[in-house]
């Protein structure tokens, strides 16, 4: 059922190299119970209809799940609300007649690609750097489940597993940090056991690679703890620093 008129302002742009303006598109007939995504879906459905470029946009789960969606909704990563993806923005969030402002994340080390949609394989390559367990397979694995963990480390572990690698924390920091992103990642395997033989080795690595990726330093404003739609918690960027010293002082 439809029943909002609202005016979207939505930044355009065609191409990394374009400099990029915001346009003002009304949409009739949105019901509350749409998604965000669900609305700018008929928008675009709208513009094709009349012939024009629809709106370039990320998503991929639409279920809060893959960290795609990516919209800066009225000044806020991820719009209005705590604890949820763009994709799991309601429309009843708004009222009738509203006037909302959607753009990009805005960080130089994630370059739009087109219009909403950016760039974030800086984060892929900061993964690859060290996000991972390599896992011996000459024949004489052992079960993961049968190494003995506190039950305080596991579920720690697993709030730090949470991360959707959306880059909410990127875009909502002064600093353009990535450092929660990264802290998250390097907490997921500091915690556990497996994580420990190559603990020392992922911590500068992954370091390094966000640094050359160009991101900020962290000032510690919280405000990526804030936005962040997972609830990752400053603690593990915390742990990732003395994970960092401890690496740092005792390298080979
Ligand atoms: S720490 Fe939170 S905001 Fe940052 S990438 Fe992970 S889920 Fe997104
Ligand atoms: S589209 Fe996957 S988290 Fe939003």
């Amino acid at each position: 059922m439809g029943n909002m008129k609202l005016t979207l302002k939505i930044w355009r742009q065609n191409g990394p190299n374009d400099k990029g303006r915001m346009e003002t598109y009304p949409v009739n007939d949105v019901s509350e119970d749409m998604s965000f995504l669900e609305m700018l879906d008929v928008l675009n459905d709208q513009l094709i209809r009349e012939g024009k470029d629809p709106v370039a946009f990320d998503h991929d789960c639409r279920e809060g799940i893959c960290g795609m969606c990516s919209l800066f909704i009225n000044g806020e990563p991820h719009g209005p609300g705590r604890g949820i993806t763009t994709c799991q923005l309601h429309m009843r969030k708004f009222k009738d007649g509203d006037t909302i402002f959607i753009e990009p994340w805005r960080s130089a080390a994630f370059p739009v690609i087109k219009d909403l949609s950016t760039n974030r394989s800086a984060f892929d390559r900061i993964q690859a750097a060290g996000g991972f367990v390599s896992v011996n397979t000459s024949g004489n694995l052992v079960d993961g489940n049968a190494v003995p963990i506190p039950k305080d480390d596991a579920d720690k572990a697993f709030d730090a597993a949470t991360c959707i690698g959306c880059g909410a924390c990127v875009a909502t920091c002064p600093n353009g940090s990535a450092m929660l992103f990264v802290a998250a990642k390097v907490s997921q395997f500091a915690l556990l056991p497996q994580g420990r033989p190559e603990a020392k080795r992922r911590v500068l690595a992954m370091v390094d690679q966000m640094d050359k990726e160009g991101f900020g330093n962290c000032s510690n404003t919280g405000a990526c703890e804030v936005e962040c739609p997972k609830g990752i918690s400053l603690e593990h960027i915390a742990r990732m620093n003395r994970e960092y010293l401890a690496a740092s002082v005792t390298k080979e």
